[in-house]
């Protein structure tokens, strides 16, 4: 899958010297949306594969903290995989992107900015209800 304008996988900068490294994230500079919510994964069993679900209206962006995961991004056509490892990485998930994250290291902390409030009836968690949405 090409990047296109709901998946993008990007650098933050860092700015660091032998006595560390710093990574700033502002809200609609560093990622394209205003921040409303922030969470974060953690304690991953070994072999568990979380999200399996879309958002209808919701931009997020995901940093892997710590460790490492893979993240499946489907837009109802492509599906590809995308490794989160380096934490300088963000990866932008826009509407209606089918998403799974598995492959968790022991030690891995995802961290997700998104642009709304949590909201159940925003997500599809049906994957044929989602190809019906996208018309993949
Ligand atoms: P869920 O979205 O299913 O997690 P994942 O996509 O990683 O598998 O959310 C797990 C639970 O947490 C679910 O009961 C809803 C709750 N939750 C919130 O209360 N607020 C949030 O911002 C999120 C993302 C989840």
């Amino acid at each position: 899958m090409s990047e296109s304008k709901n998946i993008k996988k990007f650098k933050f900068k860092s700015f660091g010297d032998e006595s560390g490294w710093l990574v700033p994230i502002e809200a609609s500079k560093d990622i394209p949306f205003e921040i409303k919510r922030i969470y974060y994964i953690y304690d991953t069993t070994a072999n568990a594969v979380r999200g399996k679900h879309a958002h209808i209206d919701l931009e997020q962006v995901l940093v892997c903290l710590n460790g490492g995961c893979t993240i499946v991004v489907d837009d109802g056509k492509e599906c590809k995989e995308v490794i989160l490892s380096q934490r300088t990485d963000g990866l932008y998930i826009g509407n209606n992107v089918w998403r799974e994250m598995k492959d968790f290291s022991k030690d891995c902390v995802l961290l997700v900015l998104a642009s709304k409030y949590f909201e159940d009836s925003q997500y599809i968690r049906d994957y044929e209800e989602f190809l019906a949405v996208v018309g993949g």
